[in-house]
């Protein structure tokens, strides 16, 4: 054969090759054979300088045309098999399937009541303010009137960090913090953790609180029962109604137990069939916060004018109102952790 005929050769006899080729180390294999330092194209200019001196160019010329066919061949070949490689993942894959949705992890119950505890007082036009853990004796009992003989110190209920340092055992003291460091008016609401020395079924030796203080000129014991009705209406639906009992706290001066009507039977002590309402025992009504007018000896302590200014206070917890407003029978949930619990709030 001349050396025309076996360069003219390579292109049908690659087409056979590569149309038995099924895979791109196959392709890779004849690309060597073909287009390698040695392969058959290689071989075959080798003899070029043997060849009549009036027959290179033309050789030449065909060799480069041959060179370019290859090339272009394996392009084809290639674009193909990877079209098919794609068609075939294209048919195993299922649009239907549904997606892999990714964990995202939720609020805590206690994080998403403080909230919305914290929004219905924003819309009133109360700041959110917050304080330290480990507070003072002055902070967390002097300044709100509670004497150093007076049982809520008692070693058994506060836990001492050391001589005059406690972790604080409410959020009262924010009134404290809030009134020495700013002028009246004020309107704030202070949530946060809270300790006592105190642990059963219902207590845990940490909880939450909400805090609230309103100080202005004319403040009046009907300011607080409006503000805490909108509050009760907006957390626990518009038809719950409020009640005051008189209470004692040292802060404040007349104090009150605010009751809600019972959030499980629509305050009627009982369900449709006449079972006893396990949530208020019967009784429609359901303990929810403590407030009261601020006490004039707590102004004086702050040094706010008792003649020209009045205001209310009131103190509630968290995890009460989230075990109501969840219907939760059992404190310790909001702390075990247990995931079948809390994702129920994502
Ligand atoms: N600090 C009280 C407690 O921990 C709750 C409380 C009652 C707060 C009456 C107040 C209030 O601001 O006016 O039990």
């Amino acid at each position: 054969m001349d050396l025309l005929t076996e360069l003219e050769s390579l292109i049908p006899e690659l087409q056979k090759g590569l149309d038995q080729a099924s895979s791109l180390q196959d392709m890779e294999a004849l690309r060597v054979d073909f287009l390698g330092r040695r392969g058959r194209l290689a071989r075959i200019m080798a003899h070029l300088p043997e060849a009549e001196p009036a027959a290179r160019p033309l050789l030449g010329q065909t060799a480069n045309k041959v060179k370019d066919g290859l090339v272009g061949l394996f392009e084809q070949r290639k674009t193909a098999l990877e079209k098919a490689a794609e068609a075939e993942e294209l048919a195993r894959f299922d649009a239907g399937l549904p997606g892999r949705t990714p964990q995202i992890g939720s609020l805590h119950p206690i994080t998403l009541v403080t909230e919305e505890i914290c929004s219905v007082f924003r819309q009133l036009g109360y700041s959110v303010v917050s304080g330290p853990e480990v507070e003072t004796e002055y902070h967390n009992f002097e300044a709100l009137n509670i004497p150093r003989e007076h049982p809520a110190r008692d070693m058994q209920d506060t836990l001492y960090v050391s001589d005059g340092v406690l972790l604080r055992t409410h959020t009262s003291p924010l009134q404290v913090r809030t009134m020495l460091s700013q002028k009246p008016p004020v309107a704030v609401v202070a949530p946060g953790r809270v300790y006592r020395r105190d642990s059963d079924i219902t207590h845990t030796p940490m909880f939450h609180q909400v805090e609230g203080l309103l100080v202005d000129k004319h403040v009046t014991m009907a300011d607080l029962r409006g503000t805490l009705t909108a509050f009760m209406r907006s957390v626990f639906g518009s038809d719950t109604k409020i009640r005051f009992r008189p209470s004692f706290f040292p802060f404040t001066e007349p104090s009150a137990e605010a009751d809600i009507s019972c959030c499980m039977c629509g305050g009627k002590g009982h369900d449709h069939d006449g079972t006893v309402c396990r949530v208020c025992k019967g009784t429609g009504w359901l303990e929810i916060l403590g407030c009261g007018m601020v006490d004039p000896a707590v102004f004086e302590a702050v040094g706010y004018d008792p003649e020209a200014y009045t205001g209310f206070a009131f103190g509630l917890g968290v995890e009460r109102i989230a075990m109501l407003k969840y219907g939760i029978g059992d404190l310790r949930m909001f702390f075990e952790n247990d995931m079948r619990f809390l994702t129920q709030f994502a």
